[in-house]
């Protein structure tokens, strides 16, 4: 499917994948949905490939951002159901975490990011949860992810949760 490699331009090709086949009726199971109405934050893996490849379905809650974080991997998000503020973050030249890009992204749109060190980003519903699937290069559950402060420059690494 990424003949050529991984780049901004098969990412874009998958992603727009990804947001047609979000569209069809039964694509996402609904158990998935009702299972993600419990947290505020939550995700559920709706399959992984022996490769890493992995697919999964967060919701993003409109009462507080999520940490600045990375997952090790390259991925694309796209919305299906609400808003979502996407932040992306990168160290500039002094070494300062600062958000790249900010963009709201609602049902079918979405973003990519490239692996290490371009996947660090954070994200908040707009008024209601964001849905949204989530495809990663690696099974991003088993591989431990940083957590930022970009005012202190603090970095926390845990596995998720
Ligand atoms: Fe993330």
């Amino acid at each position: 499917m990424l003949t050529g490699g991984v780049n901004e331009a098969s990412l874009n090709t998958v992603g727009r994948l990804l947001s047609e086949v979000s569209r069809e009726p039964g694509f996402i199971p609904q158990t998935e949905m009702r299972s993600l109405h419990g947290g505020d934050t939550t995700s559920a893996v709706l399959q992984t490939d022996p490769d890493g490849l992995t697919l999964m379905l967060g919701k993003f809650s409109p009462k507080e951002e999520t940490p600045v974080h990375n997952h090790s991997s390259w991925g694309i998000a796209c919305v299906v159901q609400g808003r979502d503020r996407y932040r992306h973050w990168h160290h500039d030249d002094e070494g300062q975490l600062k958000v790249l890009y900010e963009k709201e992204l609602g049902p079918g749109s979405f973003v990519t990011w490239l692996d290490p060190p371009h996947d660090i980003h954070s994200q908040q519903g707009i008024g209601d949860p964001a849905f949204e699937l989530v495809l990663f290069g690696k099974n991003t559950m088993t591989i431990p992810r940083s957590y930022y402060n970009p005012e202190t420059g603090e970095v926390r690494t845990a596995l998720p949760q």
